[in-house]
């Protein structure tokens, strides 16, 4: 079933666990996510980088997710990932989006308040709820890695916005680690503490270790993303299929092992985070 972003993470606050977000990319990797959720019987969201949003590929994308969360017997949230302006704000509500993320951390505090308030208020009376970022978190190649959220920045632009939750940088980034990250998780807990409860999303969670992955959740991360590592299962299942001897030339037949790859990594996820059995 369809639900939107403030339910499926209120589902998470009250039972004291982590929805997983994985960003998908094409049918397959929707229909994977999809099938573990399920059988896992667990909430999930899906999630759309606005690089697809602006290109061709979401026009199909997106109603084929927002299908699939729909029919779906478990909550499913249907996201923004990164909204970096208005029209792919305005682009996904139009698609049926039940949750957004306006992303304005590159910007300086002031501009992100404004930013993303005016998101808050265009998705307010259509009871979609926004996810908004304090502390710029960028790629593992930044130089940037050593930077974090201010505990007290993040209080004024929680009160400030009336975002549903908060993208916090506390030694993550998006892609592959070189090293295992260190996850500053006192800074979690006094994130938590200063915004008065505010649940917590973990941006870069492919590669992060399980131990610091269930310290961070213990500590108030409510959503944690996935995106590298469902590109790197989908490309492992095609691979796969490609070098069976016995592969079928049938496109829907030869996509079944990258299905079952997503499949398997989200499965995975799901459980490190403790959704599994909660829908
Ligand atoms: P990874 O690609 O590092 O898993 O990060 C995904 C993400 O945070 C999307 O916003």
């Amino acid at each position: 079933m369809l639900v939107n972003l403030q339910t499926i993470i209120g589902m998470a606050e009250k039972g004291g666990y982590c929805i997983p977000a994985f960003n998908v990319y094409n049918i397959e990797t929707v229909m994977g996510v999809i099938d573990a959720a399920e059988q896992e019987r667990a909430p999930v969201i899906i999630q759309v980088y606005p690089r697809l949003i602006n290109e061709e590929v979401g026009f199909y994308i997106a109603p084929a997710a927002l299908a699939a969360a729909r029919r779906a017997s478990v909550p499913v949230c249907f996201h923004l990932d990164h909204g970096a302006g208005i029209s792919e704000v305005s682009r996904m509500l139009y698609w049926g989006a039940t949750g957004i993320m306006r992303d304005a951390s590159t910007e300086d505090f002031e501009n992100n308040v404004r930013l993303t308030r005016e998101v808050v208020d265009l998705c307010a009376p259509i009871g979609v709820g926004v996810e908004g970022e304090i502390g710029h978190i960028g790629s593992v190649n930044d130089e940037t890695m050593d930077e974090f959220t201010d505990p007290a920045d993040a209080a004024e632009f929680v009160k400030r916005t009336g975002v549903c939750c908060l993208a916090v940088l506390v030694g993550n980034a998006h892609g592959h680690y070189k090293k295992p990250p260190k996850l500053d998780i006192e800074r979690i807990k006094a994130i938590r503490e200063s915004t008065g409860g505010i649940p917590l999303v973990l941006h870069g969670g492919s590669g992060i270790p399980d131990e610091e992955v269930r310290a961070a959740i213990a500590a108030g991360i409510r959503k944690m993303n996935v995106g590298t590592d469902v590109c790197c299962a989908f490309a492992d299942g095609t691979k796969r299929a490609l070098d069976d001897p016995k592969r079928s030339i049938g496109v829907d037949v030869f996509m079944k092992s990258a299905i079952e790859s997503v499949k398997a990594l989200a499965t995975e996820k799901i459980r490190l985070v403790g959704a599994n059995g909660k829908a």
